[in-house]
């Protein structure tokens, strides 16, 4: 609850005008940190798989879905005896873990097919693009299964800030992020420096105390330590750069300026716990995760197989499904299941399930989400602008430029003009992908004046999570009220069925949930199944 300081009444607003309005402040990482704020996105709870005594010959297990969780399941009750078959209906593994390159293809639920021809080499994570060191769990596959990974520059100082909407002479202008954070590092260090050195905090600090801060704050904003002033610094880039003699520092922009414009607010000095500087990408594309996982237990997956029902008795699951390519209908049995189908998907399928258990999988809602990539022709934020990775923002909902963390130095890139969440996505269904690369263009060209439109090498990919069958969202959103009143419910086996996949982790929207919560699961069934 926010409050409105003119009514001087409470204000009460909805996660989603709380998000919509911090994605128009911050962009997308200021929505995503605030997410971590609804418990989505801290880390992992476990490292490595659990160790399961005993081994269960022969007990079959049905899994519904060949995302991560899914191949999680499978994969580990493999190892202890289980006879597993996955049911998938696409015709690949992987779910969210997607990645398009060429020849990639994806049907939306209006039937539009798009075919991705983007040149030989060059690839776009359509879901899971990025990991943070401490998602364990992931990290635990990918050294067992040899994923080459590399380096993904989440934040880069060099990348563009310019709002548009912004109060003040700011407004419009376009400025590196180090321009920004230094001026803002500065003058907020130097305020306090002053304070300190005038006495003001005498109450809370002893003399050593006041010594080191101001020794900090020196530092921290590149103050002049003789009278503890803010003059700019080399740091937030050179006004005068002669190599063999004078240097010397841009000029510092207004403070009020800055802060009439609101564009030091998208700063914070340690990055979010979950988006750190760096983080990590597989060699190749994210799906690189899912295809190590698919070598372990794609024999044992029914691709194609669009799961209709869900039957349980006491003697076992029954669950027929249907051959996409035939049209033919068949019937899966075992004696468990796990299900890791989205929710909005499963809500819709019959099942042999309580009452409160179908209330909770009709309870939560999805986070519509969209991306779109552009080919460049020329890597003209590289060879003119000295960016390799990170983003550029312009405070646009859904708007981004994020460069490429692989390829550097290369001839072609894609820059992912696009990744919206909530109603900017929403507000892109209408758009072809023609109108979307219009909408792109058009904003990336304040970034990259006469850059975007002229490089954009006429191939583009998008992709609409809500749109896309057998997803029909980004991921779950669950209020936290639901969140506490369903997922420990979901989290127990509703007679022979068992659920699992992020969203009945405390890691919803990150891979590193997918995997846990198979983790979690196969350890309640294990120990039923040496029970019995
Ligand atoms: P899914 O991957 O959704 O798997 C479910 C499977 O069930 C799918 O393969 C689907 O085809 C199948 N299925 C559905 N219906 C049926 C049916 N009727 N019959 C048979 N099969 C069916 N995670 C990160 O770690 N890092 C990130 O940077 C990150 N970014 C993301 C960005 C986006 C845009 C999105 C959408 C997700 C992102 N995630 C990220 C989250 C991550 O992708 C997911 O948490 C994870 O992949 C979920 O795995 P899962 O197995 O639980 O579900
Ligand atoms: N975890 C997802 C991301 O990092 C939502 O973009």
């Amino acid at each position: 609850m926010a409050n409105d300081k003119k009514s001087n009444k409470p204000l009460t607003i909805s996660k989603r005008e709380f998000l919509e309005a911090f994605a128009a402040i911050g962009g997308v990482s200021a929505v995503l940190s605030a997410l971590d704020g609804w418990g989505m996105g801290i880390a992992s709870a476990a490292d490595t798989p659990p160790e399961l005594m005993g081994r269960a010959g022969g007990t079959n297990v049905l899994i519904l879905g060949a995302g991560l969780s899914g191949m999680t399941a499978a994969y580990e009750l493999t190892q202890r005896g289980y006879s597993c078959r996955i049911l998938e209906a696409r015709p690949y593994a992987g779910g969210r873990c997607q990645t398009s390159r060429a020849g990639f293809q994806m049907t939306d639920d209006q039937g539009e097919t798009q075919t991705c021809d983007f040149d030989e080499g060059l690839h776009f994570n359509n879901g899971a693009w990025r990991l943070p060191s401490f998602h364990h769990s992931v990290f635990h596959y990918v050294r067992k299964f040899g994923v080459p990974m590399e380096i993904m520059v989440q934040e880069n100082d060099l990348g563009y800030l310019r709002f548009d909407d912004a109060r003040g002479p700011l407004a419009g202008r376009r400025f590196r992020r180090r321009e920004i954070k230094a001026d803002m590092r500065g003058y907020t260090s130097e305020l306090l420096a002053k304070q300190v050195d005038q006495g003001a905090l005498d109450n809370e600090l002893t003399n050593q105390d006041k010594e080191q801060l101001i020794d900090y704050l020196v530092r921290e904003g590149s103050l002049d330590a003789r009278d503890l002033r803010y003059k700019g610094t080399v740091n937030r880039g050179y006004g005068v750069f002669e190599p063999m003699g004078a240097r010397t520092a841009s000029e510092a922009l207004a403070f009020k300026e800055i802060l009439q414009s609101g564009l030091g607010n998208t700063f914070q000095g340690v990055t979010q716990v979950a988006r750190p500087h760096t983080m990590y990408q597989p060699v190749g594309g994210m799906d690189q995760i899912a295809q190590a996982f698919e070598r372990e237990v794609g024999h044992m997956t029914t691709y194609n197989a669009e799961v209709q029902e869900l039957r349980q008795d006491d003697n076992g699951v029954r669950v027929p499904y249907r051959d996409t390519n035939t049209g033919e209908v068949q019937i899966a049995e075992a004696d468990y299941c796990i299900t890791t189908i989205p929710l909005i998907i499963l809500s819709r399928l019959p099942a042999d399930l309580p009452d409160r258990c179908k209330e909770a999988i009709a309870a939560p809602g999805i986070t519509p989400v969209s991306k779109l990539a552009l080919q460049m022709n020329r890597r003209f934020w590289e060879e003119d602008d000295d960016i390799y990775g990170g983003s550029s923002t312009l405070g646009i909902p859904g708007h981004t430029v994020i460069y490429p963390s692989y390829g550097y130095f290369g001839n072609k890139g894609l820059i992912q003009s696009m990744y919206a969440i909530g109603r900017p996505a929403e507000e892109k269904d209408g758009l072809s992908l023609g109108e979307q690369v219009g909408w792109a263009i058009e904003h990336s060209e304040k970034i990259h004046p006469g850059q975007f439109r002229r490089h954009y090498d006429d191939k583009a990919f998008s992709i609409a999570w809500h749109r896309t069958p057998y997803n029909k969202g980004g991921w779950t959103a669950w209020s936290s009220q639901d969140r506490q009143k369903y997922v420990s419910l979901l989290l127990e086996p509703q007679g022979r069925v068992y659920f699992s996949g992020d969203y009945v982790s405390g890691l919803t929207a990150w891979q590193a949930g997918a995997i846990e919560s198979a983790w979690t699961q196969i350890e309640k069934l294990h120990a039923r199944v040496m029970r019995a």
